[in-house]
């Protein structure tokens, strides 16, 4: 694992995009994992500000996003349809039709797990999967648990997770209690993971997670059994690791 720490978040923003855009630079049909959430955001505005600037086309370019929740509808404020649009994807010229996530309102849920998992079968490995990560260990929205499941499926979220997304919604109850989100198998299958994780609240489970052992218990901690990846920090996420 390369770690990396920041002082400043802009410097580790321009540092994520810096990365994603040199990916498409280099390599214009790059698959792009995307993730939801605050941490995301900034280096999206990067990304954003670099396409606006002529430094990089997402035309080529595919996205798969790593969740969404289950029975918001796609215009629903806080669904990560909705958030992709806002963030990044209405904002760059990647094409719609390349864009993809999870669909939470589907009749046959099941159904629609294995068509997002085939798809990203289909598609080709992912060269690049941004992740977050949950006070609990979570990436994506696999929570933890004495067995995780390798492929795209039906997650029931965890009360700490649902209290930590409520600032996204008017109330707290409007938080969905269940969601679509790809495996930690897929996860792993992506060719490199950037990892960036900000904040002191996140300090603890950041050393659980790349230095603790490995266990389903923090399904992050898997990701040390991965061969490339990198991770940014802010100096606060940052400052428990030894
Ligand atoms: P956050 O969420 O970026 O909003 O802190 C990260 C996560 O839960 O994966």
């Amino acid at each position: 694992m390369n770690i990396l720490t920041f002082q400043t978040q802009e410097a580790l923003n321009k540092a994520g995009a810096g990365i994603i855009t040199a990916l498409v630079q280099t390599n214009p049909k790059a698959r792009l994992g995307l993730a939801t959430g605050g941490t995301p955001v900034g280096i999206y505005q990067e990304l954003v500000d670099a396409y606006k600037a002529g430094t990089v086309s997402f035309q080529g370019v595919s996205s798969f996003n790593l969740d969404e929740y289950i029975g918001l509808e796609r215009s629903h404020e806080a669904s990560y349809y909705r958030f992709m649009q806002e963030q990044l994807l209405g904002h760059i010229d990647i094409a719609p039709e390349r864009c993809h996530i999870p669909n939470g309102m589907a009749e046959d849920l099941d159904a629609e797990c294995r068509r997002y998992e085939q798809l990203l079968e289909d598609s080709g490995q992912i060269d690049l999967q941004l992740l977050g990560l949950g006070h609990n260990g979570h990436i994506g929205f696999n929570e933890p648990d004495v067995a995780l499941t390798r492929s795209t499926h039906v997650v029931q979220l965890r009360e700490q997770t649902r209290e930590a997304n409520a600032r996204f919604f008017d109330t707290p109850e409007q938080v969905p209690v269940q969601a679509i989100t790809m495996g930690v198998g897929t996860i792993l299958k992506a060719k490199m993971i950037l990892l960036v994780v900000r904040g002191k609240d996140k300090a603890e489970i950041v050393k659980q997670a790349l230095q603790g052992p490995i266990t389903t218990e923090c399904p992050a901690s898997l990701l040390q059994t991965h061969p490339h990846v990198v991770v940014l920090l802010d100096q606060e996420a940052g400052s428990l690791l030894v």
